[in-house]
This record gives C-alpha cells, structure tokens and sequence, in this order.
C-alpha cells in the first residue's frame, strides 16, 4: 500500500442543486480519506463542479442568465453543502476555473502530439442529459436514453476525433489484469463492452459556445466529458508538491458514469502518457420509491416518496454523522439501495443511540462516583475468561475491519465494530458493575471491569471516527481523549486499545439524541416531503454569523503575539460562573501563566488538563480583583456554553508561534 492516498468523486453537473445521490459518493469518499489519515497516510480528497456543456448552456438560457452565472450559483450550492455533512475536501475544482482550462487545452495538445486526434465529421444521435452519444442498438423503445429515459436528439457536425479504437487491447489486458475495475459486475459488464469493438470518439463539439476552446481551433469547444475527465489531474497541477498523489488511488463514480471513467479515461492517460488510477468503483444508486434519486426534471416519477430527499433537510433535522452513518452502513457499496427516511432515524436509535451510546452513558458513572473520575487500572490477577474473549474479539475486529475498508467493504466493517460494541454490553450485563460496587472488597474487579468497557468504547469510538467524526470525537472527549491523526502514524487501533489508568474523563451530555416515541414522530413529520423547514430537537443551532470587521494590514496581524501554550492545572474562580483560571506553560523561562478564561460554562476544568491551545501572549494584563491577574487570552469560539477552544491537531513545543 502506498503512503499517499487519492480519492475522488465525480464532478458534478451544475444544472440544480445538489441531491441525496451526490452526497452519497462525496460521504462515502470523505469517509475513505479520513480512514486513510487515521492511518497515517498523506490523503487528499477532490471534488468539484462539471460546469461546461449543452445542458447546462440551455438551463442557463432558459432561466436568462450568462452561462457562468448560472453554474456559480448552483456550485456554490454544492460547496455550501459540504460542511454540514461534514465533509471536508482538500480541494474542490470548478471545470471553469483557469487552472483547468489551461491544463485540459496542454493536454489536448499532448494527445494530439501522440497522433491521437485528428479532424472528421460525425453523425449521431445524442443525449443532452449524458453529453454523450448514443448507438440505435442502445436505444430504448421509441428511441429513448437508456439512462434518462428522454429522446435524443440528432446532430451532425465537423469535429475532432479520439483514437479510442488503437486503445482496445490494452484497455482489455488492464480490466482483465488488474482490479482497475470495481466491483466484479462492472468489471464484467466493460470487458463485453470492449470486446464488442471500440470506434473512435468524437471530442469536440461547433454546435454550441460553452465549453473549452480547442487549441488552434477556436470554432471547435472540447467535448464535455474530455474536459470534465481532466479535472483529476488538473487540480493537482498547480502545486508540484500535489504530483505525489497521482495517480488516484480511487475514484468514486456510481454505474451511469462507469464506461467514460473506465474506457474513456484511461486511454485518454495512456495517450498522453500519464500513470493510471488503481482503481474506479461503481457504486450503486440510492433509490426514492424504486427510481434513482435525481434532480433532472421529470425523472423523479409521481410524488410516491413521502419523505424528503433534500440532503441540508436530512442533516436539519437529524445531524450530519446520523445521515453519514446510514448511508455508510446501510448502503451496500455496490448496491442499489432504497433511502428511507424511518430507516436512516432507526439505525441512529438502535445502534448508535442504545448500542455504543449507552456502552459509553452506562459506565462513566461508575467513573465519576467510584473511581474519583479517573479511569482505574486492570488487576491482571482478575482478569479471566470473559475478559480475554472480550481482548480477543477487539482485536480481531480491529484488523478485520481495517482491512474491510481498505478493500472498500466499509458497510462491513462498521457491522463488525457494532458487534463489538454488543459483546461490550453483554460483558457489562454479565459482570454487573452496579452489583460490584456495592463492596469496597470488589473495587479492583470493578476497576478491571470498567476498565475492560471503556476500551470497547474507545476502539469502537475510533474505528467510527471516520463515519461520524463529530460523535466519535465526542466520545473519545468524555473518556478524556483525543483522536490523533498525523501523518507516519497509524492510529488505528490493531487491538482492543485500554484508556490509560488515570485519566481523567470528562462526563457530559449524551452524545446520542435518545429517540422516543415523541422525538422520533416528530422527526417523521418534519421529514415529509411537504413539510415546511422547521427546527428539530435535533437541529443543530443556526449558525450566527459575526458582523465583518474592517480590513487590516498583515504588519497589524503581525503585531499579535499568538503562541501554543499547555495547560497545566485548571480550576474554578470562586464566585463567577464563567470563569476559569488556568496554568499555562508557553515555554517560558519564567514559568507557566495565569490565564483568567471565561470557558467555565462549556469545560469542566479537569477537561483542560494537558490540551494544548492557543495564547494571545502580548495582550496588555487584566486585572480580576482580589490579586487575580490574567496574563494572556485563549482563542475560543461558539457560544458560551457550548464553545470551543481553539486547538492543533498534531503537538508542538509550548511556545511555538502561531501565524
Ligand atoms: N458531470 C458528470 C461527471 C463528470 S466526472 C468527470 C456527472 N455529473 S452528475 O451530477 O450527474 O453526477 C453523477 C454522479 O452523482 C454519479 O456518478 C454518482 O456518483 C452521484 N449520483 C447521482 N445520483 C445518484 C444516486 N441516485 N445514487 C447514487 N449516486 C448518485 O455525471
């Protein structure tokens, strides 16, 4: 396995908003990137906007407006949607920014180059909504798309030709030799498609305007599709640092897309001589009442769905790690699959909430009220039978299960860290903690106990890091951790992974909505398809946004002293609710500092101890009274009783400036 890691999703068409279907491949790819820097690899993750072509040429028509205006507007929608999936790319390319049009027009040049393209006329039926065109023999009845189901349309015209045809036999010695193609079926499905007999593609277009121009003939704009293909390796292309990452590692594309991303893809990159990606996976589709999920008018069929499909709606109302861990857990990656509303809240009760949320809320208790809040140690002496089944079974899912999401099997995966988290709930049921703790006498075996729990709860909680990073991040948070993922270290756990004795946890909130009866209709009627945007217990706070501040000049930033500090020893200011005072060592000759903080409200002070944040250390003293001065401020952010404050994630040495 490579140290560098690459994923892609397709781009997307910027002829609507965004769908379910789409933030699909873009959960399921940030997924794979955050297994992969858990890891300890280098990962990248690139998505972005299709934006040139026909369909999106007459779309902009037909509401009025410039081309580019209109594929602004929708690409912004897809940009915005990301963050509140959680879904964090490294990059998110737009076919219409410079940096891909002078990278596709030097590619061009450099198949050209190969002798590969050359000038002829065609004749042929197309599909607006494909961009591609079409054969009789695929055509359905009445000389429809097999894909979307709506008439093509004839074109005729001069235009440049692809050899495709002189690619044929490599491309068939790579699908038959390689895992190129993912899985089996698509495999399959594109060796028949090649062994029929490849002709040459048509790749530029005169009949419209909006599109790349071809170098040295401006009558001509680049296929779609060629354009759009190029996008993986253009947005690398800028930084020679990003060279590392090609080729993919994996690209992401459901079966409408397959044949362009594995036959006309990689004899483009043969041609211009350029390594290939490892592998394509073709996922299935989600499906709304038995018809893909999409946002072309018309296809969606009848109103049948009664529950909607809007992603920003899903994640209003349930939060984004419980949309994520349904679509990574209750999608078969391949499959087709139904999305069902009720199904996405059932998981999220029955597994999240009752499964690894109550492992966690059943045992911190005993951790607070018996062990003074600090994790107790394992009495080997009393370790037995069920406590080495229990070691046994975690490790073997750890390995299990990380080489299930290496080989792209992630629905399994997560089963297998679920049935963890069961064994961890029959082993708590069986060794009664509550029972236990009724001696003084028994206090080492329910040290050992508790101890054994906590570290079901820290594995599985890790091994989810990358499908609910948020909850995952909370629960490793109450046990007194933090996920540490940086680069040449893998912190996947390769066994059931102890919180070390003594550390202090941090008891809050649970970090699962409980789903009764009321909650969950309640859900359910805000997730009609028809029903209006309203806030749910579950709706994440809307986001208020500060007024902007006037513009400075770097040399006025420059004159803020901002340096990582650890704090040392935390506690209460007596009397005032919101206060912290906090020791806090900045690499100082002259020793910690006090730092007055008003965080009282989100952190207990135990919670503090050993993180390191980040210090204004230039700040003129304030003086709190009664001999209590604060040398410094933290950088926090949120509101008050739910903030946070502002942290790196990799170590540094106290001191270390910030900018
Ligand atoms: N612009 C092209 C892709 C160019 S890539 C160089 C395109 N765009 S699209 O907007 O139609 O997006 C298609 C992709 O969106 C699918 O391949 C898939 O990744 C995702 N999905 C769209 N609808 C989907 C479902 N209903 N189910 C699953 N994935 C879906 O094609």
């Amino acid at each position: 396995m490579r140290d560098t890691f690459y994923v892609t999703t397709p781009i997307y068409y910027v002829n609507g908003a965004p769908h379910i279907g789409h933030a699909y491949t873009t959960v399921v790819a940030d997924a794979l990137r955050r297994f992969h820097s858990l890891r300890g690899r280098r990962a990248r993750f690139l998505t972005g906007t299709d934006e040139h072509g026909l369909k999106i040429e007459r779309e902009a028509a037909a509401r009025g407006m410039k081309p580019l205006d209109f594929a602004t507007e929708n690409a912004d929608r897809f940009r915005a949607l990301w963050p509140l999936l959680g879904v964090a790319p490294d990059d998110f390319i737009r076919t219409t920014e410079a940096r891909h049009i002078a990278g596709v027009q030097k590619w061009w040049q450099t198949c050209a180059a190969r002798g590969d393209i050359y000038l002829g006329r065609y004749k042929g039926l197309y599909c607006v909504a494909c961009e591609g065109y079409k054969t009789e023999k695929e055509l359905l009845d009445g000389g429809l798309c097999p894909v979307h189901e709506r008439p093509v349309e004839t074109l005729e015209e001069e235009t440049y030709f692809f050899r495709l045809s002189k690619y044929q036999d490599a491309l068939l010695k790579l699908f038959r030799e390689t895992s190129f193609i993912q899985p089996e079926t698509r495999r399959n499905e594109m060796i028949a498609f090649v062994e029929q007999g490849l002709e040459d593609l048509s790749i530029s277009r005169t009949s419209f305007e909006w599109g790349i121009k071809v170098p040295g003939d401006p009558r001509h704009v680049v296929y779609v599709w060629f354009d759009a293909l190029f996008n993986y390796r253009t947005a690398l292309e800028a930084d020679p640092a990003l060279e590392a990452f090609w080729p993919p590692t994996v690209q992401l594309v459901a079966k409408d897309i397959v044949r362009f991303h594995t036959v006309y893809w990689p004899a483009f990159l043969m041609s211009a001589g350029l390594p290939l990606p490892e592998t394509v996976f073709s996922h299935g589709y989600l499906l709304s009442a038995g018809r893909k999920t999409s946002k072309t008018p018309g296809q969606g069929g009848p109103a049948a769905v009664s529950y909607t499909t809007n992603p920003a709606k899903l994640v209003g109302a349930l939060g984004a790690d419980v949309l994520r861990y349904y679509l990574l857990r209750d999608v078969v990656f391949g499959n087709d699959s139904e999305f069902q509303v009720p199904n996405v809240i059932a998981r999220a009760r029955a597994e999240l909430a009752e499964t690894v949320g109550n492992l966690l809320n059943r045992t911190l208790p005993f951790v607070t009220r018996v062990f003074d809040g600090r994790v107790p140690s394992v009495d080997a002496a009393l370790c037995g039978e069920r406590e080495a089944e229990l070691v046994a079974h975690g490790a073997k899912v750890a390995v299990d299960s990380g080489a299930l999401w290496e080989t792209f099997a992630h629905h399994r995966a997560i089963e297998l860290c679920l049935e963890l988290a069961r064994l961890g709930n029959q082993y708590f049921d069986t060794q009664a903690p509550w029972k236990l703790a009724k001696s003084e006498a028994d206090r080492a075996r329910l040290g050992t106990v508790i101890a054994h729990v906590l570290a079901v709860v820290r594995t599985v909680a890790t091994m989810l890091a990358p499908v609910i990073p948020v909850k995952a991040a909370a629960m490793l948070g109450q046990l007194g951790l933090q996920l540490e993922a940086r680069e040449g270290h893998d912190a996947w756990p390769a066994a059931l992974t102890f919180v070390p004795a003594d550390t202090v946890i941090a008891p809050g909130e649970p970090v699962f909505l409980k789903y009764d009866a009321k909650t969950e209709a309640e859900l359910l009627a805000a997730l009609k398809a028809d029903a209006p945007a309203v806030a749910t217990p579950a709706a994440p706070e809307a986001p208020k946004v500060d007024a902007p501040v006037a513009e400075i000049a770097f040399d006025d930033f420059a004159k803020v002293d901002l340096r990582l500090g650890t704090v040392l020893s935390a506690e209460k200011v007596p009397k005032k609710d919101m206060l912290l005072k906090l020791s806090v060592d900045l690499g100082e000759a002259a020793g910690p500092r006090t730092i007055v903080s008003g965080i009282a409200l989100a952190y207990k002070p135990e919670a503090l101890v050993g993180k390191q944040v980040v210090v204004v250390a230039n700040l003129a003293p304030r003086d709190f009274g009664k001999g209590l001065v604060s040398h410094g401020m933290l950088l926090a952010c949120g509101p008050k009783e739910s903030l946070g404050v502002a942290t790196f994630d990799r170590a540094f040495a106290p001191g270390t400036r910030v900018k």
